[in-house]
């Protein structure tokens, strides 16, 4: 299967999926990585990996709906079986996510449905819970709101900063999602007319 990788920063979760596709056992191969910020440290790693790159910033762009029509665009060239997000920071139309729906994933630095958002460290500390995590999910309209594919777990330690819980999370998103990525591509996961995800043994 040919993937696409949204980016906007670091790209840590692009590497992990790059590195994963070039196991021998891999099912999938990375076609394009495409970022809306030209200082995306990820498009370096795309670049020393010889993956394509494209960057399309939202500036220039009118609305929201123009900027998810210049996208399109690119993603048709390539035409890939799926898109992942991976810490890609703009909202997608509900137009976008409708023609993507069932082949775009995204992972969240969060236990969903619990805190959809930004800042979920932070905010799980502030609330003392004991648990924190990722998950990876199917896009739909809904931020963050698709239906859950895959969730780790870690424990929140007492003397945690949010740096310090972020990057456990971060390890484990690094696991979780080329995980998510090889079910997909080896036809193991359904997008259900129920809006629920699920996973078929082969
Ligand atoms: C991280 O906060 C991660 O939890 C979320 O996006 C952010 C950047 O990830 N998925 P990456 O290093 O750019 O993949």
């Amino acid at each position: 299967a040919r993937l696409a990788v949204l980016i906007s920063g670091s790209g840590s979760n692009l590497q992990a999926l790059i590195d994963d596709s070039q196991r021998a056992d891999a099912p999938f191969e990375i076609g394009l990585v495409i970022s809306n910020r030209a200082d995306a440290a990820g498009l370096e790693r795309a670049g020393r990996a010889g993956i394509p790159t494209q960057t399309l910033s939202h500036r220039g762009f009118e609305t929201r709906a123009a900027y998810d029509t210049a996208l399109a665009e690119l993603l048709a060239a390539q035409a890939p079986d799926l898109i992942a997000l991976a810490g890609f920071m703009r909202i997608l139309t509900p137009g976008f996510v409708e023609q993507w729906q069932g082949r775009m994933l995204n992972i969240h630095p969060s236990l969903l449905p619990n805190y959809r958002g930004l800042h979920t460290h932070a905010r799980v500390l502030e609330a003392g819970d004991p648990w924190h995590g990722a998950t990876v999910h199917f896009v739909t309209a809904e931020l963050d709101g698709g239906p859950a594919i895959l969730q780790a777990r870690v424990p929140v330690l007492a003397d945690d900063d949010p740096a310090r819980l972020a990057a456990r999370v971060l390890a484990e998103e690094h696991r979780i999602y080329p995980l998510a990525v090889r079910w997909f591509a080896e036809g193991r996961l359904v997008l259900g007319s129920d809006h629920r995800a699920w996973f078929d043994e082969q």
